[in-house]
Formats: C-alpha cells, sequence, structure tokens
C-alpha cells in the first residue's frame, strides 16, 4: 500500500463521529428508533458549506429521481445519504478509508435507508464500475487528496453516460505560493495534492466534458468562519480549528479558491 494511502487513511479515521453524534441526538431529545436523515445533516457534511452546499449542488447537477448517482470519496455517506432521501435516486458512496465506509453504513442503518444505497471501499483513480454506469458522479472535498487529477477525470468521463455530468466543489489552487498546514484534507502537506483550478478545467475539457464552473469561495469562507466560532465554543481540539483558519486565510490570500463545477459528457 502507497504511503499516501496509508496517511490519507489515517487522518481520515482521526475523528471517529459516531460517539459525537450519538451523544448530540440524545442532547437534543431525539429516539434512537426514529432518527430521520437531516438529523445527520448538521454532523455528516464533510465539507464548506454543510447541507446548503450539498442542495446548491444538487440542483445545479439536475438530479432526478430516476438518476443513478455515484458519490467518490463519499466519506461518512452524508451526501450519499442526502441524495437518496431528498431526491429518491440510487446512490453508491465509494471511498478510500474503510473506517469511514464503515461509519457510513452504520449512519444509514442509523436512520433506516439502506434501500437504493450502497457503499463501497474503493478509489477515485479506478472506479469500480462498469463504463456508462451513472448519471452523475458527484465529488466535495476529495481532489484536495488525489495524486493523479488525469487519472481521476478520465475514470469520471469513462463512468458516466452519455449526457451525463460530473458534479464537483472543490477547493483548488489559484496561485503559486506555499500553502499553511495542517489544513482540513491534509495534517502535513505530504497528504495536499489540490490542483490549480485552470488545470482541471483543461483536463475537464481534454476529457470531452463541459465544465460550467462557479466560484463559491466567499461564501464558504464565511460559511467556515461562523463554523469556526462555533467549533471553539465547543472546545474543539486548536489543530482542528488551526486547520479551517488556515483554510480561511489561504483562500482570503488568494492561494486556494473553492468551485462549484457541473460537467456535462456530450
Ligand atoms: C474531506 S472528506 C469529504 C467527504 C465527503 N465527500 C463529504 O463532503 O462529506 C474526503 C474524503 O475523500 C476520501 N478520499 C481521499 N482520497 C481518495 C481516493 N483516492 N479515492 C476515494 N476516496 C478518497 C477520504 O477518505 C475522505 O473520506
Amino acid at each position: 500500500m502507497s504511503d499516501l494511502k496509508l496517511g490519507l487513511q489515517e487522518h481520515y479515521s482521526r475523528r471517529p463521529i459516531l460517539p459525537l453524534i450519538r451523544e448530540q441526538l440524545q442532547r437534543k431529545g431525539i429516539d434512537p428508533t426514529q432518527i430521520r436523515p437531516e438529523d445527520l445533516y448538521p454532523y455528516d457534511q464533510s465539507h464548506a458549506g454543510g447541507i446548503a452546499a450539498t442542495w446548491q449542488l444538487a440542483l445545479r447537477a439536475g438530479i432526478e429521481q430516476s438518476s443513478v448517482v455515484v458519490d467518490i470519496g463519499c466519506g461518512f455517506g452524508g451526501t450519499t445519504r442526502f441524495l437518496r432521501a431528498e431526491l429518491g435516486c440510487r446512490v453508491v458512496g465509494v471511498d478510500l478509508t474503510p473506517t469511514r465506509i464503515q461509519t457510513a453504513r452504520e449512519l444509514t442503518r442509523m436512520v433506516r435507508i439502506e434501500a437504493g444505497i450502497d457503499f463501497l471501499v474503493g478509489s477515485a483513480l479506478a472506479l469500480p464500475f462498469p463504463s456508462e454506469f451513472a448519471d452523475v458522479v458527484w465529488t466535495q472535498h476529495v481532489t484536495m487528496n488525489l495524486p493523479d487529477h488525469a487519472a481521476f477525470v478520465s475514470e469520471c468521463a469513462r463512468v458516466l453516460r452519455p449526457s451525463g455530468r460530473l458534479a464537483s466543489h472543490e477547493w483548488l489552487r489559484q496561485r503559486d505560493g506555499e500553502l499553511p498546514s495542517p489544513l482540513p484534507w491534509a495534517s502535513t502537506l505530504e497528504l495536499n495534492h489540490a490542483i490549480a483550478a485552470r488545470e482541471f478545467l483543461d483536463l475537464l475539457k481534454r476529457n470531452h466534458l463541459e465544465p460550467e464552473a462557479e466560484d463559491v469561495t466567499a461564501a464558504m469562507c464565511d460559511a467556515l468562519t461562523a463554523d469556526i466560532a462555533s467549533m471553539e465554543s465547543q472546545g474543539a481540539l486548536p489543530e482542528r480549528t488551526a486547520a479551517f483558519k488556515n483554510l480561511v486565510q489561504a483562500a482570503r490570500d488568494g492561494l486556494l479558491c473553492c468551485w462549484m463545477i457541473v460537467s456535462r459528457k456530450p
């Protein structure tokens, strides 16, 4: 197994969220047998902007009840469950980190929506699906960890059906310069592989996808700033808040930007 894969699995296994979620739901007085997917949204969306950003991307991607969606780098499965619960589509979540997939399955059982949802351990660089499998390939906050963006985009293009869309919500390099450390996706900079925004757009076009991009950096920084204040009031570990502060600072310094890109396969 590569050092990067081991490093990412370690990084993304550091913060088990199940005990935290159980405690928070109990505190809110929610009956453990009646937990709804939306009760988890404050905890299971591991990206800037939380559930509002997820809704925004879902509307832009034009997902329908009949759609088959692949959620790459699904993490705790927050978006996977959201897409199934709110839009009724069939969703498969894939993630490199086995502990995240275990948690995703457990949370999905907790809200009783296992039908129409699958979770697999797998890599964004070699997707475990046949060609033309999906109407939508979805990624939120994953490309910053990928060492080979060309392989990733080529895999997405392969797995999409004609007229399918790659819906992505990603932090990208806006200009050259030294990034701060830690960042939320990289406890050390060896784990960071954020690609330049222009390079990512070029890759999409070279794979015959038609990208439409929206720069959402300012809104994501505002959302993160509010999250940092709430983390600090709840006594979060300084290392965790430092990573989010570094991200906001890097974005405000013009080193990183956050884009939602919906890329259509003709
Ligand atoms: C910041 S989390 C985002 C999780 C989820 N997309 C969300 O927004 O809630 C990044 C996730 O990408 C996964 N990941 C990183 N590299 C990957 C790869 N090569 N293939 C699949 N998943 C990967 C990590 O294990 C982690 O769960």
